[in-house]
């Protein structure tokens, strides 16, 4: 039967559902947006070996449940569109071992759904607390796992894309060279040839698929409301900056970006705070109440 669900909370530029994103699917809304999503960028919830508060799913259970859920979404995107999935390490229970679910759980998603592999990036958080505890800070037989897992698929070589909208200042370095206009020019070891065009001012350095970005203070407004509606904060968001890089990098002011994983609507605020339209999808009650305290 078709059923159409209501927005909790409306903006000028999104919608936000409490929905699973299993009956958003199901949904009228749904259908209505077949083909016109620009972006979806998501981080679920990440493969776990002991559920936590928000349900997560495990092992191979995991893997068919995200790539199944990929596959539907997929058919949101527009022909040029892009899939943005972020997802963190996960570690074996009671062992010092990685688990690859997450890595498997990626190359699933590309099986299942269809889709090709843009580029790989890498999150990396350098605020990030020591852990995995255990083997990390007691037994001292492992590093700090610090980074998660970016993927950006689509379903074209060619999605719109624009590195030219994502530039980073550049360092001192660079900008003494530039001034100066005189660098040693040729081929180095590697092979690569530096000509000319490595002395153009181009407003900025491209930036390399690493992404370092510290989980900051930005959401005190966030924080605050949380505490006055007496709501929990949501306690794996992701930073703005992150979210902003791929907003700039893959889409134009007007496009439509869905995270079908909500949480606390850190994709919906900066969509919006940069000329994009959202649609945000969760499940839980308290984190789309929570959620609203970004738009105050
Ligand atoms: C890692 S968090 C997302 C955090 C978000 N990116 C942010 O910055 O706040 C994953 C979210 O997915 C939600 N979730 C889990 N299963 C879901 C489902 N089947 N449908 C919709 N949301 C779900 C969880 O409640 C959780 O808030």
């Amino acid at each position: 039967m078709v059923f159409i669900l209501k927005p909790v909370y409306k903006t000028k530029f999104g919608e936000a559902y409490n929905s699973s994103i299993e009956k958003f699917i199901e949904s009228e809304n749904f259908e209505n947006l077949r083909g016109k999503v620009d972006l979806i960028l998501t981080s679920p919830p990440y493969p776990l070996v002991s559920p936590k508060a928000y349900g997560n799913r495990v092992g191979e259970d995991y893997k068919n449940w995200l790539s199944g859920i990929m596959k539907d979404l997929k058919t949101l995107l527009k022909p040029k569109g892009s899939l943005v999935v972020e997802i963190g390490n996960a570690w074996e229970k009671g062992i010092p071992k990685m688990s690859t679910l997450p890595l498997e759980t990626l190359i699933e998603i590309k099986n299942k759904a269809d889709l090709l592999v843009c580029q790989q990036f890498i999150w990396n958080n350098p605020n990030k607390l020591p852990g995995p505890a255990t083997w990390v800070n007691i037994k001292r037989i492992r590093v700090k796992d610090s980074f998660t897992h970016v993927w950006w698929y689509s379903k074209t070589p060619n999605p719109k894309s624009d590195n030219s909208k994502i530039l980073t200042p550049y360092k001192d370095g660079m900008k003494k060279l530039l001034e100066r206009q005189d660098y040693n020019r040729g081929v180095r070891p590697s092979g690569h040839l530096i000509g000319d065009g490595f002395l153009t001012e181009n407003k900025g350095s491209i930036p390399s698929n690493v992404l370092t970005f510290a989980n900051s203070l930005e959401t005190k407004k966030y924080r605050d409301w949380c505490k006055k509606m007496d709501v929990d904060q949501h306690p794996a968001r992701m930073p703005e900056k992150l979210v902003e890089f791929f907003i700039n990098f893959l889409t134009s002011k007007n496009a439509i970006v869905l995270d079908p994983f909500g949480g606390s609507n850190t994709t919906g605020k900066v969509a919006q705070d940069l000329g994009r339209r959202w649609v945000y999808v969760e499940q839980s009650k308290e984190y789309v109440l929570g959620s609203k305290g970004r738009f105050k």
